[in-house]
């Protein structure tokens, strides 16, 4: 058996819905887009959404709306994708790294307390795999020392935290819609927010800082004039991309129970199995499942992280490791920030290997994972 490590899920509807967009004759971002962010907002419960070509974008236009500038501080987790950190350099604003916590992988509220300085003007939690992150502490030190809470929420479409939806929290919310996304339109991502001002500025930033977009221009309703208030960027998504995202964000629900199963699945097994320390989702809390980590009990066993990759690969599953710490790269040498500081990322990224686990996973292939992550484990114990 073959067990990609993701398969997406679309079905007619999707394929019905962008055939409908390309046939309409209107492909750039239009009718379908803001119905996509009216369908959104009432989703996620914000007041604003505003769709965009990526969750990098979206993390962009965030910051240039919460006012980040050059020589400003952002606080982030030192575990996350690269995204997370290339958004602060743009503007010569200084990614200020911290430690995750090793039960849950999320950013660490007392090291962000650390962190701070009189230069730190936001904080971008990442709820790491689909798990909220501990909002309430991260919105206490936000409000007791006055700066933006900028949330990368690129995994965690949907999420609770005590009962409210991810998207409604912080000052704003990023989504992506990225191929491998729990909702995906092969490339896209949602900025909300419930400051109206900002809504306004980021939809200008999106399309070239122009003040209107290319809808209201070209239809029967808009005029040929504009005016342009600052330099903007490309950031729009197409009506194609909203046409699926409208039915994607239909299924949503449906998507993630089927993930969860498999995640109870999964884990009714390895948690009792001694072998693997499974991923810890706090009670009551929300996850949208997006990642199916567990890490090794290296204790237990003579097989290390990478030879178990191996050895599931040699059986057909694909897996991955979430993530690579980003002092680890090259780009980050001689940035002072090592190893030894980062004792939460380091535990994970030893021992860490995330599984499949998306939709359309039939019983078949979870039982044949189990069986396998299993057999190979039992063959290796100490
Ligand atoms: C945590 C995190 N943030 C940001 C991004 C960037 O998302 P996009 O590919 O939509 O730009 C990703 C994408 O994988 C991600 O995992």
């Amino acid at each position: 058996m073959k067990i990609p490590f993701h398969r997406t899920d679309l079905g007619n509807e999707e394929i019905a819905a962008a055939s409908e967009a390309i046939q309409s004759g209107w492909l750039t971002m239009g009718d379908r887009t803001f119905e996509f962010e009216r369908e959104f907002s009432k989703y996620t419960g914000a007041s604003n959404s505003i769709a965009v070509n990526s969750c990098t974008a979206a993390l962009h236009l965030a910051l240039r709306a919460a006012g980040i500038q050059a020589g400003d501080e952002v606080i982030i987790p030192a575990m996350t994708f690269i995204a997370t950190w290339e958004i602060i350099t743009y503007s010569g604003a200084v990614p200020v790294l911290c430690d995750v916590l090793k039960e849950n992988f999320l950013i660490d509220p007392l090291d962000i307390e650390k962190k701070i300085t009189q230069k730190t003007k936001a904080i971008i939690p990442v709820h790491y795999g689909g798990e909220s992150c501990d909002m309430g502490a991260i919105m206490d030190i936000a409000r007791k020392y006055k700066i933006s809470v900028i949330e990368d929420a690129a995994h965690a479409l949907p999420t609770f935290y005590k009962g409210q939806m991810v998207g409604t929290i912080g000052d704003i919310t990023c989504f992506s819609f990225y191929a491998t996304k729990t909702l995906t339109t092969g490339e896209g991502g949602m900025i909300t927010t419930e400051n109206h001002e900002w809504a306004e500025r980021m939809k200008r930033l999106r399309l070239h800082g122009i003040t209107k977009d290319a809808w209201n221009r070209y239809s029967d309703k808009g005029s040929w004039e504009y005016d342009v208030s600052e330099a903007g960027y490309k950031y729009n998504i197409t009506d194609i991309a909203s046409a699926i995202g409208i039915e994607q964000l239909k299924k949503s629900d449906k998507m993630n129970i089927a993930r969860r199963e498999i995640a109870f699945k999964y884990n009714a097994v390895f948690g009792k199995s001694g072998f693997l320390d499974i991923w810890k989702v706090r009670d009551g809390a929300g996850c949208a499942w997006h990642l199916y980590p567990v890490k090794l009990n290296l204790d237990a066993l003579k097989i290390n992280r990478n030879k178990f990759i191996d050895e599931l690969k040699k059986r057909g599953i694909s897996t991955s490791v979430h993530y690579i710490p980003m002092y680890r790269f090259s780009v980050f040498k001689g940035s002072g920030y090592t190893e030894n500081l980062f004792p939460g990322c380091e535990d994970i990224y030893s021992r860490e290997i995330s599984l499949p686990i998306f939709p359309g996973m039939t019983g078949k292939e979870t039982d044949y994972v189990i069986e396998n992550v299993m057999d190979i484990l039992e063959k290796n114990k100490r």
